[in-house]
């Protein structure tokens, strides 16, 4: 058995783009992203979304997520198909991941956590 893994086979995804944000609250007080404005993020990207006409079957889908295990990064939110993967600090993050990469397919490379950052 091979210890990597085999990429998908080709299919066609129900949403073109699914962005999951992680909203996790660790309520000891340990780094969570729920102490990164985490909720705020994923409210802006919804909205902006839905204002952008994105939101729906064959377009965009923003979803809440638990933990994402790279807390060292937060906030975070993970893009797919593509599984890029974004840090962001205020709404203009937010509206530049929706506007350049949900809806143009370009990665915003500003935003992209250094790949070392775990838990
Ligand atoms: S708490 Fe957000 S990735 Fe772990």
């Amino acid at each position: 058995m091979s210890d990597t893994l085999s990429p998908p086979a080709a299919a066609p995804g129900y949403y073109q783009r699914h962005i999951f944000f992680c909203l996790n609250d660790r309520p000891n007080g340990e780094n969570s992203c729920a102490h990164h404005n985490a909720q705020a993020g994923f409210d802006r990207c919804k909205a902006q979304v839905k204002a952008a006409g994105l939101a729906g079957a064959g377009k965009v889908r923003v979803n809440k997520a638990g933990c994402l295990d790279r807390c060292a990064a937060g906030p975070v939110a993970v893009v797919y198909p593509e599984g890029i993967w974004y840090t962001f600090v205020d709404d203009a993050d937010i509206d530049e991941i929706v506007e350049s990469h949900l809806k143009n397919g370009k990665i915003v490379e500003r935003l992209v956590p250094p790949a070392e950052l775990g838990r």
